[in-house]
Parts: C-alpha cells; sequence; structure tokens
C-alpha cells in the first residue's frame, strides 16, 4: 500500500423432460522491491506510454509476458518447448468490493510469494501524491470515488508490468481489471493470470471496514480501528484516513464495482475463484495460499509435454468454470459471446500444443458456425481462425492458414459450398497494422506443396468432402509433409459423402476414417436440442484441453434469465445414450433395457 494524508439467450423457454436429446448434426468425425506498487514511484515514463501502449505495433514486447511459453526455432521442424517451468512464476489478480480486504491479503501474499504486488490504486495514490500530471487528473476522480479513466490506468499498469522484476518474481494484481475495457486491454495482450481470486464480502460489512480503515504513511500496513487496531500509541498518532472512505463515497465505489464485476468475471470464468472475505484475515490467506500452491503445482506438471496427469484431467474445473454464455439462440451473436468462444478456443489449443500434440482438431458448434442452420456465418469462421493466427503469429511463429481449393475435374468440378469465396475473404480481412500478413501468416491452401521450410503451425480452415471428392488425401499429403509440426483442423466435415455415381465412397474408407480419426480434439462445444429440433436449446457439451468433456443443462430460472448447469463430466466424448441418462439422472453405466425409449 502507499498511504497519504493528502487525500485521505436466450429466450426463456420451459426446459422439460426430454424424451431424447441429440448433438445437432453430428457431421463429422509471469521490483525491485518483493512488495508492491510502492516500489514504483511515480513515473515520467508513464505519459509515453498512454494510450498509444495499446497500439497494436506494441503488442509484441508485451507478449512477452503473455501466458505462452513456447518459441519456436523456425529452422528445426517442429515447436521447442524452451520453457522452463520450475522458474515460470506465478500471475495473480485479486478482486472484489472496495475494503474487501485486498490489500490485507496482498500483504500476506507478498510475504509468502515474493510476487510483484501491483496495486493501480497505490500507483494512483503515489502520483496524487506526488503531483504529477497524471496525478492531478486522478485526483478528481478518486476523491468522487469514481473510476480513473482507462487510458490513465492502462498505461500505468502496463508500464508496471513490464518492469523485470515482474517478469521475473511474478505478479500480484490488485484493482485492475476494474472493467471490461480494462479486461481486454489485457486479452489483447494476451496477459493472463494464473488465478482470478474474488473476494466476497457482504455490503453492510464492507462501510463498516472503509470507515475504519486507517492508514501508516511510515510502513504502508492497513489497520482497522476496531478489527486491526495500532500496535503503540506512536504509529496511532501517525495514522492517516484515506479521503474516499467516507460513508458516501464507499457507496459510490461500492455501486461502481458491483456494475462492473460480472463483466470482469466472465472474462476469467474458468480461472476464478471466489473466496469467503467475511472470516479473520488468517483464515482467508490460509485459503488463498493452498489455491496458490495448489496452482504452481498444476502448472509445473501441465508444463511437461505428454504429462497432462490424472490430477489435473480430473480437477473438477466447473469449480471454477463459470458457466457458458446465455443468449446463444440469440442470433447474430454479441461480440462478447464471439470473442468468449475465440478465447476459449485458443487457450485450449494452446494448452494443447504446449502439451506437444500436433494433430488437432476443433469442433465448435454455436450456432453461427453451425453449418446445418441458416444462420451459419463464414466471417465468424474467419474471425476465429484470425485470432488463432494471430496469436501464434504474436509468439513468433509462422503460420499457414489454408483452405482447400476447388477439388475434380470437367463437370465434377467444385468447392463446397461453405468455403466458396472463403479464400478471397481471407486475403481481404483486416490482419492488424503490424505486418503479420506476409509475413508470419500466409494463405494457402491444401496438400503437400503447401508445406513449406519457414512454416511452423497449419490452420486448415474447414477441410470437407465435397459430392464426388474426397479430401483426405490431399490433407493426409500435407500432414506427411507437416511431420511434427502442428496442424489444426478447424471444424472439419471428413465424413463420407455420395460420389458422382451416387452411391457412398467406400473405396479405402477405413483407411480414410482412421486418418480422420487421428487427429484429437483439443477443443469441443456442441449445443444439444431435443432429437430432430434446433429449438430450444437443451444443453451443451463443451470439451477445453486437457479437461473432461462437461455436460451442461440449459436452465431457465424464475427472473426470466436462464443458466447453464453441469450434469456429468466424462473422460471421453459421451455418446447420446450417455446424454439422454445424464439429462434424466440415471446411473452411469446402467444396463440398457431391451425395451424403451432410449
Ligand atoms: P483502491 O485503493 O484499489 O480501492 P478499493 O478497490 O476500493 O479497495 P480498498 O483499497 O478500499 O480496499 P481493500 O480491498 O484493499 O481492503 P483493505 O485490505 O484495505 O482504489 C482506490 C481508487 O483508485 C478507486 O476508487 C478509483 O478511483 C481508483 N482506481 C483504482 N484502480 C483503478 C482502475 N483499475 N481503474 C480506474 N480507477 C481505479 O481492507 C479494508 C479495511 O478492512 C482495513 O481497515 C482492514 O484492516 C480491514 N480488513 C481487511 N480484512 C479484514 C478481515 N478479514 N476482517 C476484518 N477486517 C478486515
Amino acid at each position: 500500500m502507499f498511504p497519504t494524508s493528502t487525500f485521505s439467450s436466450l429466450h426463456s423457454t420451459n426446459v422439460t423432460p426430454t424424451p431424447s436429446l441429440s448433438y445437432l448434426s453430428t457431421s463429422s468425425l509471469s521490483s525491485s522491491s518483493s512488495t508492491s506498487s510502492s516500489s514504483s514511484s511515480p513515473s515520467s515514463s508513464l505519459s509515453l506510454l498512454q494510450s498509444s501502449c495499446l497500439h497494436r505495433r506494441h503488442l509484441r514486447s508485451f507478449c512477452a509476458f503473455g501466458d505462452t511459453q513456447l518459441r519456436i526455432d523456425p529452422k528445426s521442424k517442429g515447436l521447442k518447448v524452451t520453457c522452463s517451468v520450475g522458474s515460470e512464476p506465478l500471475k495473480v489478480m485479486i478482486s472484489g468490493a472496495p475494503a474487501s480486504g485486498k490489500g490485507t491479503q496482498c500483504e500476506l501474499i507478498v510475504q509468502k510469494f515474493g510476487l510483484v504486488h501491483i496495486s493501480t490504486g497505490d500507483l494512483l495514490r503515489a502520483e496524487v501524491s506526488s503531483g504529477t500530471e497524471i496525478g492531478n487528473k486522478a485526483k478528481e476522480f478518486m476523491n468522487a470515488g469514481r473510476l480513473v479513466p482507462d487510458e490513465i490506468v492502462t498505461a500505468m499498469v502496463m508500464t508496471r508490468l513490464s518492469r523485470q522484476d515482474a517478469k521475473e518474481k511474478g505478479w500480484l494484481l490488485d484493482g485492475y481489471p476494474r472493467s471490461f475495457s480494462q479486461a481486454q486491454s489485457l486479452e489483447e495482450l494476451k496477459i493472463r493470470p494464473d488465478v482470478y481470486i474474488v473476494l466476497d464480502v457482504p455490503d453492510e460489512i464492507l462501510v463498516n471496514r472503509c470507515i475504519g480503515r486507517r492508514l501508516d504513511p511510515v510502513t504502508g500496513k492497513i489497520y482497522h480501528l476496531k478489527n486491526f487496531p495500532p500496535e503503540t500509541e506512536e504509529i496511532k498518532s501517525r495514522l492517516v484516513i484515506r479521503r474516499d472512505d467516507t460513508e458516501e463515497k464507499v457507496k459510490s465505489r461500492l455501486e461502481i464495482y458491483k456494475k462492473n464485476a460480472e463483466a470482469i468475471s466472465s472474462t476469467y470464468s474458468n480461472i476464478v475463484k471466489k473466496i469467503n472475505g467475511n472470516r479473520p484475515k488468517e483464515e482467508i490467506f490460509k485459503e488463498i495460499e493452498s489455491l496458490l500452491l495448489q496452482v504452481q503445482k498444476d502448472r509445473v506438471k501441465m508444463m511437461k509435454p505428454g504429462n497432462i496427469i490424472p490430477e489435473i484431467k480430473n480437477k473438477k474445473n466447473q469449480d471454477n468454470w463459470r458457466g457458458i454464455p446465455t443468449k446463444l439462440n440469440n442470433i447474430p451473436h454479441s461480440r462478447e459471446i464471439r470473442k468468449y468462444f475465440y478465447t476459449d478456443v485458443l487457450e485450449a489449443t494452446q494448452r494443447a500444443i504446449n502439451d506437444g500434440r500436433t494433430r488437432l482438431k476443433v469442433e465448435i458448434n454455436i450456432p453461427e458456425l453451425n453449418p446445418e442452420m441458416d444462420v451459419y456465418r463464414i466471417g465468424t469462421l474467419m474471425e476465429l481462425v484470425r485470432v488463432l493466427a494471430l496469436s501464434f503469429a504474436d509468439d513468433g511463429k509462422h503460420v499457414k492458414v489454408c483452405v482447400q481449393g476447388s477439388m475434380g475435374e470437367g463437370a465434377l468440378i467444385g468447392m463446397p459450398l461453405q468455403l466458396a469465396g472463403t479464400r478471397q475473404i481471407l486475403e481481404f480481412m483486416d490482419w492488424g497494422d503490424y505486418g503479420a500478413m506476409g509475413n508470419f501468416i500466409k494463405i494457402g491452401s491444401v496438400g503437400s506443396k503447401e508445406v513449406d521450410e519457414q512454416d511452423d503451425i497449419f490452420v486448415i480452415v474447414a477441410p470437407q468432402n465435397a459430392v464426388g471428392n474426397c479430401i483426405i488425401d490431399d490433407l493426409k499429403a500435407m500432414t506427411d509433409a507437416a511431420g511434427n509440426r502442428p496442424v489444426i483442423l478447424i471444424n472439419p466435415r471428413l465424413k463420407d459423402l455420395p460420389g458422382s455415381s451416387g452411391v457412398m465412397q467406400t473405396m479405402g474408407r477405413d483407411k480414410r476414417l482412421e486418418y480422420a480419426a487421428s487427429f484429437e480434439n483439443c477443443y469441443f462445444f456442441r449445443l444439444l436440442y431435443y432429437a430432430g429440433t434446433q429449438y430450444p436449446i437443451m444443453g451443451a457439451l463443451r470439451m477445453s484441453f486437457p479437461y473432461r468433456y462437461e455436460l451442461y443443462k440449459r436452465v431457465d430460472e424464475p427472473s426470466g434469465k436462464e443458466k447453464y448447469v453441469i450434469l456429468s463430466t466424462f473422460p471421453e466424448r459421451p455418446d447420446t445414450d450417455e446424454v439422454n441418462d445424464a439429462f434424466l439422472g440415471k446411473p452411469r453405466n446402467k444396463t440398457k433395457e431391451a425395451s424403451g425409449i432410449w
């Protein structure tokens, strides 16, 4: 702390028991001092960054402390994991309402884990007390209990995070992000914590905590007149009160916090950990401590290639997983929903590649990406592909994005309808202004000739058979040429289609199916409907590498909102019977009746 005395979807449809559910269209197979921001004295360099730091051009330097541990030696074929697992420091975010105890817990976390504490409140107060330009701008907002404009705070945080100590010791981000747009700024720079801790304290307690709070300007320690009184009279005499610790301002801060909390949590839904903050501080810390120790342990195991061990696989990540976005029947999907899925797919894919997997497929069938629906949007598929490719390119990899060309000969020449014009769209798309396209990203087709020496990763857009033509031979030739370099199929459709003579292609069918099955899912998401229908949404099935398949049921709430409730998890993709049994609450592996609706 740096105290100062100067301031002081979906439509609501009832979910009824269902006779039978089906997957719709089963078409294809990481300061100088360990304490804190206080070590970051107000910095004149801040203004250099300001809003420009968020420009895409600057992403690269920041990406150095992003999540991805992979580095590729472009000359070698395949990926070289050069990260050193043991030395990768923890990255932690702590959030909670005003006076929920973030600062108090941060002191303890820093003592135990030696992370660099970056508190935007402290950084801002330091700027204010030093009378810097930033401080003068921030003062009026802070004194009013309002949020300081994003461009000021974000630039401050980025500057602090980019310092060597934060990279080496790990960081503990306190009070940032505080809005959806701040969270998105971090996401764009691929700055992600290992865990997002939220301290949960009832409102009435928060107000009392603020009013009784006192700060020691000498040690930075936080006291409370009743809860944690100062140890000596000398300390007591020098304590100061924060300007924004009046009842009225606390209420305004609380209101702002609540308005933003949901949107921020949704950004970190798979790593959020809510902790009851209304307990003795030692007890709270004990829980945080064991959580962080577990995160460290999991990560070490997770980073060992080929060692996604059972503890992680079986970890009930639904504890942290806040669920599936709602309103998925509202088309077009909102930007937030699309981003949500893009991030979900990206993280799963990165984890799989980090684990040394090379033959991957992503299957995602939200309505806009489901070719069986009349709302299918090629633009959404292209956006997803762009997110993946740019992310890999940001890590210095050469990515080839491939779309199959037209196949066949003479009257049978053709291209699957879905892919018509796709390559052109890709070529005309905005690939950012730092020269990724052409340097790190290239567009190609499917086939062995498409595999160049410098390519590191191949992303193949919706490869599929067309009537009379089979893509698998070209695909196989390409993967053979790619060797152990990752090939990622996005929404492949490799099922058999009738040949030119109207009969199913059976020549070499077993071999083709075997080849298609050699790609493992790194991500799977499918909505569930009544058999033969596309409405209402009954539930969803999701798998994000390396975790289990998660089966969710969509439930209407009395408020008119909806939510997804987890029913069961599976080590492998469940079949229709297993899905139906889980919806009916039947025990697993029950012997099937000879008759009945199943
Ligand atoms: P900031 O300093 O971050 O304020 P805050 O989030 O409101 O949080 P506090 O510092 O008030 O509380 P805390 O959770 O740290 O609780 P503490 O441990 O001190 O931000 C201040 C302002 O800066 C914002 O209003 C905004 O204007 C601006 N700002 C900051 N970040 C920004 C951003 N990202 N974007 C825009 N603007 C931003 O504990 C509180 C009291 O409770 C203490 O007295 C303590 O002793 C006591 N206590 C703690 N734990 C317990 C316990 N377990 N039991 C009993 N008492 C306890």
